[in-house]
């Protein structure tokens, strides 16, 4: 039986371990949150990407899947919000822009012979749910996406990105939890003015879009910063060695992503967790060619022919346009050499995909074991 490791978060989420699920789009679906759920963390849901009916359906599909709680993660980027402003045709400069990395990105597949035909994985998403036309991360999509998370009054909500600020009365009426990503300081500061419950410091180590501050250095800041909210530590946290040293930072408990993508039960494909279980500490670069935000992905030919282009990634969202139709053909095609993934430097730590439940009871053990054993005097 696996000991306890009891820390002020698990009273606040009720649960028994501190340890959460990132919500990683796509890869933290319902079947992964409820299967860390179910052993004691908590699952959150990847909902990025998720319009109004799928996120229904992914949490309808987690509470029959568990009677645990779980959270839903969807981002909030202000700078997003105002992009939208902003007509993707109707503005000569973007128009001129988008021409030229559309040309970019149809020579890229040519040259590395893949599908141009296969359909946009974003779009396909949402209107499999049917969700009437709203455009991906746009004003109306993040509004459609909110009114869901307070409708279905979800036990725990986290902004990967952004401020939950205007929602704030409505999750709290409904007794729902919120946590906030932060990768600075500052950021901790301005969340956590909205009267959110638990902040995540997640360094440059991190999978996915992250801070230009590293880990181990970002984590003792923003806990110095919060009085009296709790810090989750996220980035590069891949097995119970790195538990026990973000609780050493004042850490509350931990925030995982990459080592459950390697989970039997995470929402991508078998090649991509293959190409977790073969990579190194050295794998990953920092790259905006997939969002246009920077994100830290596993190196690929995508990723390196835009280090190698004259041209820049285009702001978020419009890169996403760019890169949706190639990431799609290389999933469809297996091409582990053109999108192998997103994941953060401590994949070296992974060496096998597994059930989710077995990868959180060795974190809570390695964490056990490392809180008690460091036998220094
Ligand atoms: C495949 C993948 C997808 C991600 N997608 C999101 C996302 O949609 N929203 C979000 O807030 N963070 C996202 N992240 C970041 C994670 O929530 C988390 O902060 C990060 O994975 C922690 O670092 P680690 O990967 O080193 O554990 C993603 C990370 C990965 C690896």
């Amino acid at each position: 039986m696996t000991e306890p490791l009891k820390t002020s978060v698990c009273e606040l989420l009720n649960i028994e371990y501190p340890i959460v699920l990132a919500g990683m789009g796509g890869a933290s679906t319902p079947e992964l949150a409820a299967a860390v759920s179910n052993a004691g963390g908590l699952g959150v849901l990847g909902a990025a990407s998720c319009g109004p009916t799928r996120l229904r359906n992914w949490i309808k599909r987690t509470r029959e899947l568990t009677d645990k709680p779980f959270g839903v993660d969807t981002l909030l980027p202000a700078s997003v919000r105002r992009q939208e402003q902003v007509s993707v045709t109707g503005e000569p400069q973007q128009e001129r822009s988008l021409d030229a990395h559309r040309a970019f990105a149809q020579s890229f597949m040519e040259e590395h012979g893949l599908d141009n035909q296969v359909n946009s994985l974003n779009s396909e998403a949402i209107e499999d749910d049917n969700d009437d036309g709203l455009v991906l991360f746009s004003e109306p999509f993040f509004r459609a996406q909110m009114e869901v998370i307070v409708e279905e009054r979800v036990p725990v909500y986290a902004a990967g990105l952004g401020n939950p600020g205007p929602w704030m009365d409505q999750l709290k009426a409904n007794d729902t939890k919120v946590i906030c990503v932060v990768g600075a300081v500052r950021h901790a500061v301005q969340v956590a003015s909205v009267g959110i419950d638990i902040v995540v410091a997640q360094g440059h180590d991190a999978g996915g879009h992250n801070s230009p501050v590293g880990t181990m250095a970002l984590i003792p800041q923003v806990v110095d910063a919060m009085v009296d909210i709790p810090v989750l530590a996220a980035g590069g946290i891949a097995d119970g060695r790195g538990v026990a040293a973000a609780l050493m930072l004042g850490a509350e408990g931990v925030w995982v992503g990459s080592a459950f993508l390697a989970a039997s039960e995470a929402g991508i494909y078998d090649f991509q967790k293959q190409a977790l279980v073969d990579a190194t500490e050295e794998s990953t670069v920092i790259s905006k060619s997939i969002t246009g935000k920077p994100c830290r992905v596993l190196r690929s030919s995508w990723t390196m022919a835009w280090e190698k282009s004259e041209l820049n990634p285009l702001p978020m969202p419009y890169q996403s346009m760019i890169s949706d139709p190639v990431m799609a053909a290389a999933v469809s095609g297996q091409r582990v050499d053109v999108y192998p993934g997103i994941a953060g430097q401590g994949i070296g730590m992974i060496k096998a995909v597994r059930p989710a439940a077995d990868i959180l009871a060795d974190y809570v053990q390695g964490a056990r074991l490392a809180l008690a054993n460091r036998g220094i005097d």
